[in-house]
């Protein structure tokens, strides 16, 4: 069943499709990538390794699996539109798909990334669960997810960054990064306040996952998850 929090995202990302990656790269001042590849060089997976990409989005994540790993990458997204991007780049197979139920069996793959995902489920817990659920025991996860920096100079750079630069930015791209960028620093602020890093790893744990680790990069304004199914 498709919820609210879903029909949002899913409109909210079939309006940025056509213009994702680079507005993506240049609002993070480069780091979006740099976070992406960290966690993808976290996976140790075994050869002939089957990874899925939740929330693949235009399939970033999907492509540095690729390129850093040798891998079978699937990539699942619940946005036709972004699909249809990651579609396009080739190399890996696409599919189309909801986090909260996956239309996998149960141990089908050997790895598992989600970028920028729990920020819009309604119940990150199930959607964490699910996730184990398709892993085989032992296989590795990794996450990214954009945080709050906190430090004395950095923490006041952001949030001004966040609540008028990028805003403003934002709204002369397209109308759909208009939408993003009345909505992106509010749900990262509240997403981060509701679910600081450690309650995530914490939920992470209890989901079935072991070995949780977290690396805050760029002073904090993206925040790498990893671990294994327990098992
Ligand atoms: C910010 S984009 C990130 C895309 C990609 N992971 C990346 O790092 O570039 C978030 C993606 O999550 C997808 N998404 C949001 N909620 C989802 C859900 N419940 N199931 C599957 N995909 C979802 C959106 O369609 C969107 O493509």
């Amino acid at each position: 069943v498709q919820t609210a929090t879903n029909s949002h995202a899913r409109r909210l990302f079939d309006g940025i499709a056509t213009a994702y990656d680079t507005p993506a790269e240049v609002f993070s001042f480069g780091q979006y990538g740099r976070w992406r590849r960290f966690a993808v060089r976290t996976l140790r997976l075994p050869p002939n390794a089957r990874v899925l990409d939740v929330a693949t989005g235009t399939g970033l994540v999907a492509r540095d699996l690729r390129r850093l790993q040798t891998a079978a990458v699937f990539g699942l997204d619940q946005s036709p539109r972004m699909l249809g991007r990651a579609r396009a780049r080739g190399g890996f197979a696409v599919t189309g798909g909801r986090a909260e139920q996956l239309p996998f069996a149960d141990t089908t793959f050997d790895g598992l990334t989600f970028t920028y995902l729990l920020r819009y489920v309604d119940d990150p817990p199930v959607v964490l669960a699910e996730l184990a659920r398709v892993l085989k025991p032992g296989a590795p996860a990794a996450s990214v997810e954009f945080g709050v920096p906190d430090g004395r100079i950095t923490g006041p750079l952001w949030h001004l960054y966040a609540a008028r630069f990028f805003p403003a930015f934002a709204r002369l791209i397209s109308k759909g990064w208009h939408e993003v960028g009345g909505f992106l620093p509010n749900s990262i602020i509240e997403f981060n306040r509701r679910l600081p890093p450690t309650d995530v790893a914490a939920l992470w744990e209890k989901a079935g996952f072991s070995d949780v680790r977290i690396k805050r990069m760029s002073f904090g304004a993206g925040v790498v998850t990893w671990g294994r199914r327990r098992g």
